[in-house]
């Protein structure tokens, strides 16, 4: 018998961190599949360029920062207002400062914790309420090994992921009855922008042999796909070429 699949056409996701990466790869298979897209990130122009390619009907985007509560609303509200629903949040914005304990500045901290982790709880409160009142939803938070094992030169960035990570966990198990399912994706390190300049360089050789924001893209498209009973609660996943 062939593996069930719920069909993701006419469902409403809203991505953050669309502009770049893991969460514009994600936003073109959903719409690819059938679903619209409620997107943001900063980058305004970035946000505008994937509504042309898309298509407006598809598109509904907010420009702001994450870290802010105000844009979370924001994606939330244009996102019933466009469509009428709102169904899936997939929470992939997140930036990655790299160096050991004492380096960078308070604030390059401070604004890394902001993104990642408080990011993360602004997307997640603004969703809910639309989630309980519908009678369910999915929530999938981008993540990391990094998150799971730490690592050298990384401990804040690991410290904002192992929070996500816990997090993610603690609000399946306390919403799971509503009917809405929580997973955390876990990737190692992906080919995109990332971190470019504040740990890795653009054109690092070894960027060619990990996973590309389409192979995640892909994994976060499975799990939404899943039918509605079975719940998808955490996610690795390393490229065939990376050790574990
Ligand atoms: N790449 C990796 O190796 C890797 C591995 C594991 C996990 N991850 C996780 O995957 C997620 C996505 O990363 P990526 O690889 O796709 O990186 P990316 O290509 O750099 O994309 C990051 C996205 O986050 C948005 N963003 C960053 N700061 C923001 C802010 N303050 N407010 C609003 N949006 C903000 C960026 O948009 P704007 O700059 O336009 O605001 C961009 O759309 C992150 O949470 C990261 O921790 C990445």
């Amino acid at each position: 018998m062939p593996a069930e699949t719920r069909s993701l056409a006419g469902t409403v996701v809203a991505v953050t961190g669309a502009s770049a990466g893991i969460g514009r790869a994600t936003a073109r298979l959903l719409v690819e599949a059938g679903a619209k897209v409620a997107i943001t990130a900063r980058r305004e122009e970035r946000l505008t360029d994937l509504e042309a390619e898309l298509g407006s009907d598809s598109v509904v985007w907010v420009a702001g920062d994450i870290a802010d509560a105000a844009t979370n609303a924001r994606l939330v509200a244009v996102a019933l207002e466009k469509f009428g629903r709102l169904d899936s949040l997939v929470a992939s914005a997140g930036i990655g400062v790299y160096g050991g304990i004492v380096d960078g500045t308070d604030q390059e901290m401070q604004t890394m914790i902001d993104t990642n982790f408080t990011g993360t709880v602004w997307g997640v409160r603004s969703v809910v309420p639309t989630f309980l009142k519908a009678g369910g939803g999915d929530i999938v938070i981008v993540t990391s090994v990094a998150g799971i094992n730490g690592g050298a030169d990384e401990a804040v960035y690991a410290g904002t992921k192992a929070a996500q990570l816990v997090f993610a966990g603690a609000i399946d198990r306390e919403l799971r009855e509503s009917g809405i399912r929580v997973t955390a994706l876990c990737p190692a390190a992906v080919s995109t922008e990332f971190a470019i300049g504040t740990g890795r360089t653009a054109g690092d050789a070894w960027l060619e042999d990990v996973l590309t924001p389409e192979d995640v893209a892909g994994s976060i498209l499975f799990t939404l796909q899943q039918p509605r009973r079975v719940r998808t609660t955490q996610v690795t996943m390393w490229s065939a070429a990376q050790g574990s």
